[in-house]
C-alpha cells in the first residue's frame, strides 16, 4: 500500500516538473524560458574578467584596517584606472564601508575564501549608541571628511534608536564598477536582519566570495523606489548562507554557479532564500543559473525558495498591480535538493504578506504584475 501511494506521489511529483506547472509550482516551456539569459538581465553589459597584478597598488595585512587602506586608494585613486587592493590572510573585525567613482577591485589573496574573514556583529535591532561603540571605537574608524564619512554618519545619526536593515552591512558599497573576490564576509548576529554585504550601485562583479548571516545575508540594489537607476550585479562561484530572506534586494542580478545553504539557526523561525523586490516594469531581476540550492539537513521539504519582497506596501489590499514592487526571479538549470518544499516552494510575500498567485494558462504573460514573477525551468535534484 505505501509503495503505490508513493509511486503515486512519484508520478505526480514527475508532473509538476513540466511546463506549465502548477498554481503553486509554475514551470516555463523552452521557448518562454529562452529570455531568461545573463545577456538579457545585464542589459549590454558584460562583467570584464577579474585579473589579478602582479603589483598591487595597495596591500592590506592583518593588524591593518580595511577601510584605513580603502580610503587611502579612493583619495589617491583616479577614475579613469581600475585600483586594485590586496588583502592578506587574516581575521578583520571592521565594517567596511565603499563609496566613490573609482573602479575598485577587492580580492584576498588566502588559498580559499574563508583566509580572509571580514567581519562584524550587527542587526536592525543593534541600538545606535551600540553600532557606534562598535563600528567606530573612540572615534578612530570614521572621521569627517573621509570618503566614507557620509554611509557612517547616516548610521551613527539615526533617530528611534536602532540602527534598522540599511545600516548592519559589514560591507557596504555604493561604488560602481566594483568587484570583490576571494573574501568572506560574515555578519555574526542571530536576532534579526543583518546584511553581510550590501551594493547600491551598478557593475558589481562578485566572485569566489562566501556570504554569511541569518537574515538578509546578501542585500543587492535595495531601492526599489528608485527604478530608473541601473543596479547590475554578477555573482560568480560564491557561496551565500542564511536563513530568511538572505538574499533580497531590487537589482538585475545573475548567480551563476554559486551554492545557496540555508542554515538552522532559529529552528522555530521560517527559512526563505531569495527575496527581490524588483520595480514592476523591470523583466529581469534575479536569475539562478547552473547553482546549487541546499542547507541543513534537519529540513526536509521546508525551505521557500522564494517570496516577492513587496517593499513598502504594508497590506496584500494596497499591493498595485504595475506600482507595487514585484520580485522577479528565474531560478534555471540548476540542482535544487529536498530542503526545499516540493509541492509549494514559494511564500506569501514579505511585507505585504500578499498570498502567491500565478498563471499556468499556455498565452500566459509572464510580466503579468497581477501575479507573481517567480519561474523555473530545467532544475533536477530531490527538491526539483
Ligand atoms: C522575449 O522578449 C522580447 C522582448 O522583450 C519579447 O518581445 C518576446 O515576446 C519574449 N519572448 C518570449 C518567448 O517570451
Ligand atoms: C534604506 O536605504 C535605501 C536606499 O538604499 C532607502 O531608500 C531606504 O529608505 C532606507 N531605509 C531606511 C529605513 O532608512
Ligand atoms: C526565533 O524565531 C521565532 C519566530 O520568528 C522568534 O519568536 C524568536 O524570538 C527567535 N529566537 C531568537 C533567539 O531570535
Ligand atoms: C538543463 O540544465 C543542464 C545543467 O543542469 C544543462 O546542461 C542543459 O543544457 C539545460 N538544458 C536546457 C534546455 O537549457
Amino acid at each position: 500500500m505505501k509503495v503505490l501511494i508513493l509511486a503515486i506521489l512519484g508520478l505526480e511529483l514527475a508532473h509538476t516538473l513540466s511546463y506549465p506547472g502548477t498554481e503553486t509550482r509554475p514551470i516555463l516551456s523552452k521557448s518562454e524560458a529562452s529570455n531568461y539569459t545573463k545577456e538579457n538581465y545585464f542589459a549590454g553589459w558584460q562583467p570584464e574578467e577579474i585579473i589579478i597584478p602582479e603589483n598591487p597598488d595597495y596591500v592590506v595585512q592583518q593588524g591593518q584596517s580595511i577601510q584605513a587602506v580603502v580610503n587611502k586608494a579612493i583619495e589617491q585613486g583616479n577614475p579613469a584606472y581600475r585600483t586594485y587592493i590586496k588583502i592578506e590572510p587574516g581575521r578583520y573585525m571592521e565594517t567596511v564601508y565603499i563609496k566613490s567613482n573609482i573602479p575598485l577591485t577587492i580580492y584576498g589573496s588566502g588559498k580559499s575564501a574563508e583566509d580572509v574573514h571580514i567581519m562584524a556583529t550587527l542587526s536592525a535591532k543593534t541600538s545606535t549608541s551600540d553600532y557606534i561603540a562598535t563600528v567606530n571605537p573612540n572615534g578612530e574608524r570614521y572621521k569627517e571628511g573621509e570618503p566614507a564619512w557620509g554611509l557612517y554618519n547616516s548610521c551613527a545619526t539615526k533617530h528611534g534608536g536602532v540602527i534598522g536593515t540599511n545600516c548592519t552591512a559589514v560591507v557596504w558599497v555604493e561604488s560602481d564598477n566594483f568587484q570583490l573576490q576571494g573574501v568572506t564576509v560574515h555578519n555574526g548576529a542571530t536576532d534579526a536582519q543583518a546584511v553581510a554585504l550590501r551594493t547600491a550601485a551598478d557593475k558589481i562583479h562578485l566572485m569566489g566570495n562566501n556570504f554569511k548571516s541569518y537574515q538578509d545575508t546578501l542585500a543587492l540594489g535595495i531601492d526599489s523606489a528608485d527604478s530608473l537607476k541601473t543596479e547590475r550585479v554578477m555573482v560568480h562561484m560564491c557561496y551565500i548562507e542564511g536563513q530568511i530572506d538572505y538574499v533580497f534586494g531590487a537589482a538585475s542580478a545573475v548567480f551563476d554557479m554559486t551554492t545557496f545553504y540555508t542554515v538552522a539557526t532559529n529552528k522555530t523561525a521560517s527559512a526563505i532564500i531569495l527575496a527581490p523586490d524588483t520595480p514592476p516594469e523591470r523583466s529581469y531581476g534575479f536569475l539562478v543559473i547552473n547553482s546549487i540550492i541546499t542547507g541543513d539537513s534537519s529540513y526536509r521539504n521546508k525551505v521557500k525558495l522564494a517570496r516577492s519582497w513587496d517593499h513598502g506596501v504594508a497590506s496584500a489590499d494596497l499591493y498595485t498591480p504595475g506600482v507595487s514592487a514585484n520580485g522577479q526571479l528565474v531560478v534555471r538549470d540548476s540542482n535544487i535538493d529536498s530542503v526545499i518544499d516540493v509541492l509549494a516552494p514559494y511564500g506569501a510575500a514579505a511585507t505585504s504578506h500578499r498570498e502567491f498567485t500565478t498563471d499556468i494558462n499556455v498565452d500566459r504573460d509572464l510580466n503579468d504584475n497581477n501575479h507573481n514573477r517567480l519561474w523555473e525551468f530545467n532544475n533536477s535534484g530531490d527538491g526539483a
